[in-house]
């Protein structure tokens, strides 16, 4: 119980830290979530901000993701719990507090760089797959949402497929990815809208809709 809870517990904290936010108001006194989708994540900060930004909104919410993971799996053998992976209930927990932070009023971002840095440690080899998937599907349509819609329907896919050819136990490894791309899909539902009503955001685009 007390693996799960300080895991919990830690993840969620620091899930909560949306660079987004932070970021946005170091460089400009802004907040990125007044502006533009107003999601507070790094496709949002380059929209509005630029580069730089974007580049170190992207290196802390996917840093904090790796950390909450190697933390939870950490915290699980401090405890002496090897019956499960502690990487799964921190992934989680680091996901629900950047979607809904405590610090910045529960009002996060989608999910999708700390996903990818949660991924990083669980299966590196499926988030270079993902990675390719996002790089087509965003370089065809100029929609990062596209790109991320794409990447959560086969995660758990692509999670089964990677893990069953290199003949490793696939089952609770596709149950989680199933579960957080649900999630990330369910906080896309505005851009999915969008996207069908042909009015999703493109980039290179001037004029956000
Ligand atoms: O990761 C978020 C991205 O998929 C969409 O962001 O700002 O266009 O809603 P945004």
């Amino acid at each position: 119980l007390w693996a799960l809870l300080s895991s919990a517990a830690c993840a969620y904290l620091l899930g909560s830290i949306s660079f987004a936010v932070i970021v946005s108001k170091l460089y400009s006194k802004k907040d990125v979530r007044d502006y533009g989708s107003g999601n507070a994540g790094m496709t949002n900060v380059l929209r509005n901000f630029g580069k730089l930004p974007a580049a170190l909104t992207l290196l802390g919410d996917f840093t904090k993701g790796v950390v909450a993971v190697l933390l939870g799996r950490y915290l699980f053998s401090l405890f002496g719990v090897t019956a499960f992976d502690g990487a799964y209930v921190a992934g989680l927990f680091a996901l629900l507090g950047h979607m809904y932070p405590l610090y910045f009023g529960f009002k996060g971002g989608k999910g999708v760089l700390t996903s990818a840095g949660i991924i990083l440690v669980i299966n590196p080899i499926t988030l270079a797959v993902l990675l390719v998937e996002f790089l087509i599907a965003f370089g065809i349509s100029k929609m990062v949402s596209l790109g991320s819609i794409v990447d959560a329907v086969s995660y758990p896919i692509v999670t089964y497929i990677v893990l069953k050819v290199s003949g490793e136990p696939a089952l609770i490894n596709t149950l989680f990815a199933a579960l957080i791309g649900i999630i990330v899909l369910y906080l896309h539902r505005e851009n999915i809208k969008r996207i069908f009503a042909g009015t999703e955001y493109k980039f290179g685009q001037k004029k956000e809709k």
